[in-house]
């Protein structure tokens, strides 16, 4: 059967604490195993023709965690915006941020910022990493940017112009680390994506488990509250 393949897949990147806990290693190396594989799965999803991949990076809520571990996700969020551009540049990729800057420090933001403004004519996949993120806070910023404008006149097609990026929503969410949970990300955008939950951490999610999700994906039966053959 051929495979057709999500334009826009968001992904929940959970499980990189418990990957280091059960190997007895410090947190902060399931997450910079996790940013490893980032790299590799950015580079699958562009090769098969997903058109955009939105990725659960940082949340509103990564906040209450140790300075340790909230620094070593600030450091590799820096390093990759360092090491990658080059290949962001070479691989045609379109870099976007999504989330909230209050909070980030200035170097990170202005880091962020330059490659956003670098990449904004590339063509090829574009990558929205969800950073100081929430699916709350994200509608709640919609609303207040609706009403600065004096807008009264809204609905959803003109709601979603407000969302961070506008893109279009997420065909498939998947989610590792076997969690049924939303966890406060694209509130908005998944209304009607189909969710995919795995059992594998995400130090340990591969270019053979995105060949699943898409898999299961195409078994679905997308009716968008619909009937069938309606
Ligand atoms: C959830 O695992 C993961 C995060 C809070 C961070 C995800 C970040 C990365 C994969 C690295 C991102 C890097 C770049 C370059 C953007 P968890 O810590 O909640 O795992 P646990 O549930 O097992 O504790």
């Amino acid at each position: 059967m051929e495979s057709r393949i999500p334009s826009h897949i968001a992904i929940i990147m959970d499980g990189n604490g418990r990957w280091a806990e059960k190997r007895g290693l410090p947190r902060t190396l399931g997450h910079k195993e996790g940013a490893d594989v980032l790299r590799k799965i950015i580079t699958y999803a562009g090769r098969i023709g997903v058109k955009y991949l939105t990725v659960y990076a940082f949340s509103t809520e990564n906040w209450k965690r140790s300075k340790e571990e909230v620094d070593t996700l600030m450091f590799l969020f820096k390093t990759y915006l360092k090491n990658e551009e080059k290949n962001i540049m070479k691989n045609n990729v379109r870099f976007l941020v999504s989330g909230r800057k209050d909070g980030v420090r200035s170097s990170l933001l202005e880091a962020i910022e330059k490659l956003e403004d670098k990449s904004k004519d590339n063509t090829g996949l574009i990558l929205n990493i969800a950073f100081n993120y929430g699916g709350r806070a994200e509608i709640i910023d919609a609303v207040n940017s609706i009403l600065k404008l004096g807008i009264e006149n809204i609905d959803e097609e003109k709601f979603s112009k407000y969302m961070y990026n506008d893109i279009p929503d997420p065909e498939l969410l998947i989610r590792t680390s076997g969690e049924f949970r939303i966890s406060n990300f694209l509130l908005w955008q998944i209304a009607y994506s189909e969710i995919y939950i795995t059992d594998a951490l995400w130090p340990d999610f591969d270019e053979k488990e995105l060949d699943k999700a898409i898999q299961s994906y195409n078994e679905r039966d997308r009716r968008f509250g619909g009937v069938k053959n309606a």
